[in-house]
């Protein structure tokens, strides 16, 4: 491809609104475009690169012998209704109606497909013989995220490959899960992604059993707990907690006594006034346990953690419970509960931490009080103690006994979970078995961010010039840059080079510009292209000059032969990746 004849809008300055660097650098280089808040244009280079990663995962799939469909974006509603998806999605599933013949036809664009593919599976699939079966396609999917954000990281819209394994017993789907597990790591490592799988919670989803593909970057969304020691790994939701290690406090009890502490129902806020650090407080949530309202005890310094809360508790259905209740149960507006004094006797579960602490503060179950020197034990027993808080940096491995855990912002690029039969019970996709026993099929989800791996990528991968990319997803693998167009010798040079690269089946951009070194050099910097080739000065010695992205310096290759030499680096470090994995960051 000529430069001069595709689209490459790059830019000079920071875009506005644009805060991390994958946002940032797809913009600058071209890549993409944005039509409103979380939908983009994949321009010309970033439809290479993506056309690539899609390349990547459908080579693997293909491999791990799962097999392709295309379901339609469009999908009835009333498949959504079987699940209770409509009501656990709430405003992400984008809903819409339409008139047909004079009737009103409810639609919603898929965020996922679990219930078309599952509606397919209970029409086509009924016999053991044909399972286990597992479907995959690449399609875009529509969630109406409440704040799309990081560019293509986080969009509306996006590129999906979904899979859904079809199995006649738990071993089957564990096998389907290991098969895609292993597509996953091949996937991502084909893709340069730095990754780690990491234990996850199936979430509304349903299930049991997950793991979530993590990208570590400093601008993640996600938070993943990792022991250094023993490569535990699991994302904030599912981490559990080994040794705890708090030292309890020497101090003597002192009497319990009442604080005010106008319009302070913050932990920040009381921290503050009463000049005490958060792990000074207990903070007491109201939540309804399977619609009991019942009293969660933290440590103001942790978070709750509400799949702990069902774990525990047993329980199926956990939320906060609303303002009235609060008011009903504790006698105090939002913000002022403590487990002292409840106004009405509901059970009180406790952390773990809660027990050591001493002297410490809580609110008083009365409007804009709170209470000093509480002591659990002395004035207040709860029902229990448990694990109730979400795992934080400091806190012992649950896995190994040495090991404490550490905590790594990343970005999910990928996720895998046991579904089980939660949706072939819905939807009654059932199959005869080896018996002749009808059974509900049981199923296993596969999902991989397409558009969110280049954005991965170009978050981890970057310096101050721009995207550094890998062999495998780079818009182009060599760009030919000649310094001056109008210098007739190093225009023939560099059209020669250019056609023969092309035959050579390499994928060369040629910047054919009539535009300053200085911005040609900029302008591929930017984009990343692996291997420049520059046609300067020194082609009068017969010389090329050649510079991997992520090399300090550049290379001389003699013009005779340069375009086989070239095309032989492009498909070596295609085929391993071992420049780019070596490359200093
Ligand atoms: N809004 C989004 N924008 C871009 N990619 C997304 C978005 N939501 C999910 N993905 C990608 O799709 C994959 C599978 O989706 P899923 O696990 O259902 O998403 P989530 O965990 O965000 O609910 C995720 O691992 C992620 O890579
Ligand atoms: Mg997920
Ligand atoms: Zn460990």
């Amino acid at each position: 491809m000529r430069w001069s004849k595709t689209l490459i809008p790059t830019m000079k300055e920071t875009p506005e609104g644009a805060e991390v660097p994958s946002h940032v650098l797809m913009l600058r280089a071209g890549l993409v475009s944005q039509l409103m808040a979380g939908a983009y244009t994949f321009l010309p280079l970033g439809v290479r690169s993506l056309h690539k990663a899609m390349r990547i995962v459908r080579e693997e799939m293909d491999a791990a012998g799962a097999v392709e469909v295309e379901m339609p974006c469009l999908t009835p509603i009333n498949l959504w209704e079987q699940t209770g998806r409509v009501e656990a999605f709430g405003d992400v599933l984008i809903q819409l109606s339409v008139k047909r013949q004079g009737k009103q036809v409810r639609m919603a664009l898929g965020p996922t497909h679990e219930e078309p593919v599952t509606d397919l599976a209970s029409r086509y699939l009924t016999s053991y013989r044909q399972l286990p079966i597992t479907l995959y396609q690449i399609t875009h999917k529509f969630r109406n995220e409440e704040r799309p954000r990081f560019g293509v990281l986080r969009t509306s819209e996006f590129l999906m490959k979904d899979a859904y394994s079809f199995n006649d017993s738990l071993e089957s789907l564990n096998a389907s899960y290991q098969a895609m597990y292993d597509a996953y790591c091949k996937i991502f490592t084909r893709c340069g992604l730095d990754f780690v799988p990491v234990e996850a919670e199936s979430g509304p989803i349903g299930g049991d059993a997950s793991h979530e593909f993590m990208i570590p970057a400093t601008n993640g969304e996600d938070t993943v707990l990792r022991c250094p020691m023993c490569n535990y790994g699991a994302n904030v939701e599912k981490a559990a907690i080994g040794l705890r290690h708090n030292k309890k406090s020497e101090a003597e009890p002192k009497e319990i006594c009442k604080i005010p502490t106008p319009h302070a129902g913050s932990i920040e806020a009381v921290s503050k006034m009463l000049k005490c650090k958060p792990h000074q407080l207990i903070k007491t949530l109201i939540y309804m346990v399977d619609d009991q309202p019942m009293a969660i005890l933290v440590r103001g310094d942790h978070e709750v953690n509400e799949n702990k809360i069902r774990h525990v508790l047993k329980a199926s259905k956990v939320e906060l419970a609303d303002p009235a209740t609060i008011l009903r149960v504790t006698g105090a507006p939002v913000g002022f509960a403590g487990p002292v004094g409840l106004k009405e006797a509901i059970p009180v579960w406790a952390d773990e931490d809660i027990r050591d602490m001493v002297n410490v503060y809580t609110g008083a179950n009365e409007a804009d009080m709170h209470l000093g020197r509480v002591n659990p034990g002395r004035d207040f027993e709860p029902t229990g103690y448990g694990d109730f808080r979400n795992a934080a940096a400091g806190d012992g491995c649950p896995r190994c006994t040495s090991g404490i855990l550490e905590e790594v912002k990343a970005i999910e690029v990928g996720h895998v979970f046991k579904l089980g039969t939660k949706y072939t019970d819905a939807l009654s996709a059932t199959f005869i078995d080896t018996e002749e026993k009808i059974r509900p099929i049981i199923m296993g989800c596969y999902g991989i961010g397409v558009t969110r791996i280049l954005a991965g990528l170009i978050e981890i991968s970057n310096d101050q010039h721009g995207i550094v990319w890998p062999m495998s997803l780079a818009p182009y693998e060599v760009v030919v840059t000649p310094v001056n167009v109008s210098d007739e010798a190093m225009r023939a040079a560099s059209e020669k080079l250019y056609g023969e690269l092309k035959t050579l089946g390499v994928e060369v951009l040629y910047d054919d510009r009539d535009a300053r070194a200085g911005v040609k050099f900029k302008d591929a910097d930017l984009i990343g292209f692996p291997l420049r080739v520059v046609v300067g000065k020194m082609l009068e010695q017969g010389k090329l000059e050649l510079k991997w992205r992520w090399a300090e310096s550049s290379e001389e290759l003699d013009v005779t032969g340069a375009a086989q030499k070239i095309a032989a680096m492009v498909m070596e470090e295609k085929r391993t990746g071992a420049k780019f994995a070596a490359r200093k960051r």
